[in-house]
């Protein structure tokens, strides 16, 4: 059960400017090739872009745990990036920001909820079909690597 999962000891609430440089230690640890810096001050500045971090509830304890990019366009909520510091996965975080995600795309008449992933991220495929999402076709060469993307789609 999803709901038993979840994480317990951070909260998830909306980034700020003071949250990039845990964001970008975060992004610089999970990918080989990070979004730079001025992606995530762009996604902060765009009325259609939310970025959340999952914060710890402890004051000054540990640092951020992770954190999600996503766009509400239309009737279309699009994950755009999703990453959990190294050695605080496992705990159910992943699962408690798409929780937040998904349910701020239901409460805001989204239809649909879209994400692309690696079709090597075998943890994320898992974390997307865990909430439901169906792999529905592929981008060939969508990265950079020249690796496949799998369009991911859930319907709400
Ligand atoms: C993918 C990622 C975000 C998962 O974060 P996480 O907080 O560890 O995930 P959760 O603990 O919430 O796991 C939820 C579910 O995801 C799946 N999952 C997560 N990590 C997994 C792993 N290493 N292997 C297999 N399944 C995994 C499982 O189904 C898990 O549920 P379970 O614990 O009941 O089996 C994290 O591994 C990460 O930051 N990876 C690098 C960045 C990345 O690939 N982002 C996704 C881009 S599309």
């Amino acid at each position: 059960m999803i709901a038993e999962a979840m994480a317990e000891g951070v909260k998830i609430r909306d980034a700020t400017n003071l949250d990039l440089p845990a964001i970008m230690e975060i992004e610089r640890l999970a990918f080989a090739q990070p979004w730079s810096l001025d992606s995530f001050e762009r996604e902060l500045s765009l009325p259609f872009s939310r970025l959340i971090v999952a914060s710890p509830m402890a004051r000054g304890a540990s640092p951020l745990a992770g954190y999600l990019c996503r766009w509400l366009v239309a009737d279309e909520c699009h994950i755009l990036n999703v990453a959990v510091r190294p050695g605080m996965r496992r705990r159910g975080i992943a699962e408690r920001m798409m929780s937040d995600a998904i349910t701020e795309a239901k409460a805001k008449n989204a239809q649909v909820v879209t994400l692309e992933v690696r079709r090597s991220n075998l943890a994320a495929r898992r974390l997307y079909r865990k909430f439901a999402f169906e792999e529905r076709r592929l981008r060939i060469g969508y990265y950079g690597s020249g690796e496949d993307a799998i369009v991911m789609e859930l319907k709400l």
